[in-house]
């Protein structure tokens, strides 16, 4: 397919820019077209990607204490609306007000808030709009107390620097007051780790193969996906899963007529999934204006959910 008008133009900008990096890097928000994100579903449930089943029994176990933790009429504000097993979970133990998902995908946005509103009895007031940018309130909840809710260790997809960014945002979306329950993963032994990002079955690898496809259907690219091979690495100083695209040969194509050559064994750095410890996110919400209340962890150790609050700003110890 040719590139249309309707191309994000965003997404030309970062596929040319990141090809001509060195090393080469896309951002991993890229990987979620209509095929990456049903892809992505399928991950969700592998025998070998343990988060989700794990973050989504630790809710279900912790639904009493969450009760305990945040006073009933709260406005929940979750950000990116995929986790449409986990929210009920939430919303059934803590009695909100109002409940708002934010994400980018319009469309499927107001099925799952429709689908939601008539399982449960909360009003579900849904914004369209991309979270990495500020965002404006229904009406309706401007003046109630506030939970953001970000599960999922999607955290973990942004480097520390702009996750510290993202926190202070959503702070900002918020206001003084509000609660936070985020999910992180935890650094654990880094076979199991490799495993949960490339899986037998290689539906891992398909979905990160699928952004060379994604550029070859919409930004006029003639990239030899088969030359291409999917990989986890563990960085351990950095303590985060990298996935990369690995050339096995070296390889030659365009993308909107500009040329690129990768050598054998170069590869295309296409996404970080950062591992926590309980001090390291701690520290990292601390740093994002959140002061950390109380965490959770399954039996395994495998899985944090952190409850922070926005304090109001100190100028004094
Ligand atoms: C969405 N995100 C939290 C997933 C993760 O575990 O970092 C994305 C993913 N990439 C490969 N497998 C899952």
């Amino acid at each position: 397919m040719l590139a249309t008008l309707e191309t994000d133009p965003i997404f030309k900008a970062d596929v040319l820019a990141g090809l001509a990096a060195s090393p080469p890097a896309i951002p991993a928000r890229w990987l979620y077209d209509q095929r990456g994100s049903e892809l992505f579903e399928q991950i969700t449930v592998l025998p070998e990607y343990y988060p989700t089943r794990t973050e989504t029994a630790l809710l279900r176990a912790i639904a009493p204490e969450l009760a305990r933790w945040i006073e009933p009429g709260r406005a929940v504000v979750e950000w990116g609306a995929g986790a449409q097993t986990k929210t009920p979970i939430l919303l059934n133990a803590i009695m909100p007000a109002a409940y708002v998902p934010v994400d980018i995908s319009g469309g499927m946005l107001r099925d799952e808030a429709t689908a939601l509103s008539r399982k449960l009895s909360v009003p579900v007031l849904p914004i369209e709009g991309d979270f990495t940018r500020p965002i404006t309130l229904p009406e309706q909840v401007q003046g109630q107390a506030k939970l953001g809710f970000f599960p999922g260790s999607t955290i973990g997809n942004f480097v520390p620097a702009s996750a510290t960014d993202l926190l202070r945002l959503f702070r900002q979306d918020l206001g003084t007051g509000a609660l936070l329950l985020i999910g992180f993963d935890r650094v654990k032994d880094q076979a199991r780790l490799v495993t949960a990002y490339d899986d037998a079955q290689g539906v891992t690898a398909a979905f990160n193969l699928n952004l060379l496809e994604r550029i070859n259907r919409e930004l006029e690219g003639d990239i030899p996906v088969d030359k291409f091979r999917h990989q986890a690495r563990w960085n351990s100083l950095l303590n985060r899963i990298e996935m990369h695209l690995v050339a096995r040969e070296p390889v030659s194509f365009t993308v909107l007529g500009q040329h690129f050559r990768l050598d054998a064994g170069q590869s295309i750095h296409t996404e970080n999934s950062h591992k926590y410890t309980p001090e390291s996110a701690g520290l990292l919400l601390s740093a994002g204006g959140w002061t950390p209340r109380t965490w959770w962890t399954d039996p395994a150790g495998d899985f944090m959910l952190f409850l922070a609050e926005a304090e109001a700003e100190r100028f004094a110890p």
